[in-house]
């Protein structure tokens, strides 16, 4: 039976979610002083686990956080994690955070970090979401490089990112789509932007401030091998408004079109030609991810 199942470092085996605990004072909870990674599994693996772990290590590097395992102890603690759940394929959650501490900010103050893994049911967007796509709204909240809390480092702390999904929420939308300091587009609530304009696919350059996605690197990838090059670049909200196609990418949706934006209906108002193209290709990409996981033998395989 499909099941939601925990893994806090420091004990034998993944629990049930009511018997996972945590401690108050862990700096996680306390101060969002936490670094995390979410995936998906394709045949019970979870898929570019080596990016999402190389990410891990950059965000760990850039908060100091030292990780507490290496990357094949997160691999095999994942893999039981997920075995565990008897679900065909998990949504899966890695979090790290610097650990328990005293009611005080300096870091010096903590405990060991402690990791947590999650795996539950991987529930997917409908076949009719994937096809009407989604309404976003840009909202005039706004991601800057540089900043106390810099985009490009994974960390539990996501206020601006809910701060954003309500504003959206209160103006109709189902996803927020955030701006950079100089007011360009940077990127969704918890997905990176891709556009369609004049036939070019177009997202954001990384050094607008942004989270290097891996859905966004991964279709980079495949938009290449269909001989259509990214162009990364700065983008204007203006430019967003009057693409042809819009969508947003992310490990566990991974292509979700945006037929409506700020109010206005884009194209017929359902995924367009390049979109459809796209999620064609990142559906390709999956079953050659579930196949390739099948036919694994070791600790993360099967
Ligand atoms: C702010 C932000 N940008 C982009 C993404 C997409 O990243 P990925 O494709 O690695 O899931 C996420 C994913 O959670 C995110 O939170």
């Amino acid at each position: 039976m499909p099941s939601t199942k925990v893994y806090l470092s420091g004990t034998e085996t993944a629990v049930d979610p009511e018997a996972a605990r945590i401690s108050v004072f862990d700096r996680g909870f306390l101060y969002g002083d936490s670094i995390y990674e979410t995936m998906r599994t394709a045949g019970g693996h979870p898929v570019e686990l080596a990016r999402h772990l190389a990410r891990l290590h950059r965000s760990a590097d850039a908060i100091g956080l030292v990780l507490p395992w290496t990357d094949d102890v997160f691999a095999t603690r994942i893999a039981q994690t997920h075995a565990q759940t008897g679900n065909p394929e998990s949504q899966i959650r890695v979090i790290v955070t610097r650990g328990v501490g005293p009611l005080m900010l300096d870091p010096r103050r903590s405990g060991d970090p402690g990791v947590v893994i999650i795996a539950q049911p991987l529930v997917l967007p409908t076949a009719d979401a994937y096809r009407c796509g989604i309404a976003a709204v840009i909202v005039g909240l706004t991601k800057t490089q540089g900043s106390m809390v810099d985009p490009g480092i994974k960390s539990g702390n996501y206020l601006g990112s809910i701060q954003a999904l309500r504003r959206a929420i209160a103006e109709g939308g189902d996803d927020a789509i955030l701006c950079n300091a100089a007011g360009e587009i940077a990127e969704g609530a918890t997905s990176n932007v891709f556009f369609v304009s004049a036939g070019r696919i177009v997202t954001p350059e990384l050094q607008g401030g942004l989270l290097a996605g891996i859905t966004r690197e991964v279709v980079c990838e495949l938009a290449a091998d269909g001989g259509q090059v990214v162009l990364e670049t700065r983008v204007s909200p203006d430019a967003l408004r009057s693409a042809e196609e819009v969508f947003l990418t992310s490990s566990v949706r991974g292509i979700m079109p945006v037929t409506r934006l700020d109010g206005r209906t884009l194209g017929d108002g359902t995924a367009g030609p390049t979109t459809r193209g796209l999620l064609a290709r990142y559906g390709g990409y999956l079953a050659r991810a579930e196949a390739a996981a099948r036919s694994m033998v070791g600790p993360t395989g099967g």
